[in-house]
C-alpha cells in the first residue's frame, strides 16, 4: 500500500493517493468524514478550525459504494483558501505578496529555506503545516475500514498535556466527549486549563497520546528483515507525524530499568491457542504481532509558532529579529490523537496486505480465516 500527498496549508486543497486497497471494500465519505471533523477538535486549536468543514471529495478508485482496486484518490477542499488567493496564486502577481522571513525557531522555517533555497518562507510553511494531516486522516479512514472487515479497531486517548497526566482507559464514549480526548473528567478539566493558562501566556503546550489497537492479526510483520519489523514500521509512520517527538511501544522505557522476568511476558495457552498472560510487550514481538493489543504512545512537543515569539533571525539579512507570528495552535495533542490513529491504521492494513493479498477483500477476508484457523495447533494436534 503507497500513499502519496499534495497540496499547501492555503492552497485549494490537500489530497491523498491511496494504492493497493483491496477491490470490493465499502466505503462511503461519510466514514472518512467522521475522523475528518475529529482531527478539527479540540481544546487549543486556532481560528483556522472555525473556518473549515472538513470532507472528503472521493474522485477515483470507489465506485457504487465499493473499491474498485484502483489507486484512491481523496480530496479535501480548503475554505480558507479564499482568503489567500494573492499569496498562494499559481500564476506570478504583479505586486507578490510580502515575504516571510522572520524565521520561527522549533519549525522547518530554516531547514526547508535553506535546503531548498527559498527567501520567503511561506514556501516552507505551506508544506510543513500539519494542514497535510487531513490527507493523513482521509487516507487513514480508508485503512480503518479494511481492518474493520477482520475485525480490527484503532483508537486513541490523550494521556498527557504538558504537566497534566495519568494512565489512559480507552473508554471511547468518554474520550470522544472530551475537549481534549482525555477520559478522565477531572485531568480532561485540568487539561483545558493548563492550555488556557498557556495561551494567556502566548504560549503553547505538547503532550502524550496512547495508541491502541485491538484484535489485531497475529503475524503482521517479520522479524527477518530490519525494514520488514512492524514495529519499526509503526514507530516510523507515527514520527512522521509534524511535531512528534517520540515513540514508545507500552512502557518501554520504564521497562527499560526493570529485570527481565518482570517484563516479558508468559506465554499460555487459551482456548487452544497460544498467548500472554500479559501484554508489557505492546503487542509485538521480533517485530511481528502477538495478538496481544498494540499498545503504543507519542509524545508531541509544544507548537513552535508562539504569540509571544522567541528571538530568532531575519533569512534574508542575517539581523537579530523575533520570529514571525501567525495564527496558530496552541494546543494540538487532541487532534494529534486522530492523526496518529490514521498512521497506525495505515501501517496495519499495509502489513495486513502483503500478508494476505489485497487483490479482492473477500479473498483477504478468507485468507485470514483459515489462517486464524492454523493458529489452534493444541485442537488440531488432538
Ligand atoms: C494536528 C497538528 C496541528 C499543528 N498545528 C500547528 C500550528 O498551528 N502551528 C505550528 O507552529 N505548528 C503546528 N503543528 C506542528 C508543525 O507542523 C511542526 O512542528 C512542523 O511541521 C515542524 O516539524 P517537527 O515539529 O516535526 O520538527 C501541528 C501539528 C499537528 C500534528
Amino acid at each position: 500500500m503507497r500513499l502519496l500527498t499534495a497540496g499547501e496549508s492555503h492552497g485549494p486543497a490537500v489530497l491523498a493517493v491511496l494504492d493497493g486497497v483491496p477491490a470490493g471494500l465499502a466505503i462511503a465519505p461519510a466514514d472518512i468524514d467522521v475522523d475528518l471533523r475529529r482531527r478539527q477538535l479540540g481544546y487549543g486549536r486556532g481560528a483556522r478550525q472555525r473556518i473549515e468543514r472538513d470532507a472528503v471529495r472521493i474522485t477515483g478508485g470507489v465506485r457504487q459504494g465499493r473499491t474498485t482496486g484502483a489507486p484512491i484518490a481523496l480530496e479535501i477542499a480548503n475554505r480558507d483558501a479564499v482568503n489567500w488567493e494573492r499569496v498562494m496564486s499559481v500564476e506570478p502577481i504583479a505586486e507578490p505578496p510580502d515575504p516571510v522571513t522572520r524565521l520561527r525557531p522549533g519549525h522547518a522555517d530554516l531547514a526547508g529555506a535553506l535546503k531548498f533555497g527559498h527567501d520567503d518562507v511561506r514556501d516552507v510553511i505551506e508544506r510543513a503545516s500539519a494542514r497535510e494531516t487531513a490527507a493523513r486522516v482521509a487516507a487513514g479512514g480508508v485503512a480503518k475500514a479494511l481492518l474493520r472487515a477482520v475485525g480490527t479497531v484503532v483508537e486513541s486517548e490523550t494521556k498527557a498535556i504538558g504537566d497534566v497526566a495519568g494512565a489512559v482507559g480507552f473508554d471511547r464514549e468518554a474520550v470522544e466527549a472530551s475537549e481534549v480526548r482525555s477520559g478522565d473528567s477531572e485531568r480532561s478539566a485540568a487539561m483545558v486549563a493548563a492550555i488556557a493558562a498557556a495561551r494567556e501566556a502566548g504560549d503553547t503546550l505538547g503532550g502524550i497520546v496512547a495508541l491502541r489497537a485491538i484484535a489485531v492479526v497475529p503475524g503482521l510483520g517479520s522479524f527477518a528483515e530490519w525494514d520488514r519489523r512492524l514495529d519499526g514500521r509503526i514507530a516510523q509512520a507515527l514520527m512522521s507525524i509534524q511535531s512528534a517527538k517520540g515513540v514508545q511501544f507500552a512502557d518501554a522505557f520504564a521497562a527499560a530499568r526493570e529485570r527481565g522476568s518482570a517484563v516479558h511476558d508468559p506465554i499460555v495457552v487459551r482456548d487452544g491457542a497460544f498467548t500472554r498472560s500479559r501484554n508489557r510487550a505492546g503487542g509485538l514481538e521480533g517485530g511481528v504481532t502477538n495478538g496481544q493489543d498494540i499498545v503504543v504512545e507519542v509524545a508531541f512537543k509544544p507548537i513552535s509558532t508562539l504569540m509571544k515569539p522567541l528571538a530568532s533571525a531575519d533569512l534574508r539579512t542575517g539581523e537579530p529579529a523575533p520570529a514571525h507570528v501567525e495564527r496558530s495552535d496552541v494546543c494540538i495533542v487532541p487532534a494529534a490523537g486522530v492523526v496518529a490513529e490514521a498512521m497506525l491504521a495505515l501501517v496495519l492494513a499495509d502489513a495486513l496486505c502483503e500478508k494476505f493479498g489485497n487483490d479482492n477483500v473477500d479473498d483477504l477476508c478468507a485468507a485470514v480465516e483459515r489462517y486464524r484457523r492454523r493458529l489452534h495447533p493444541i485442537d488440531q494436534r488432538r
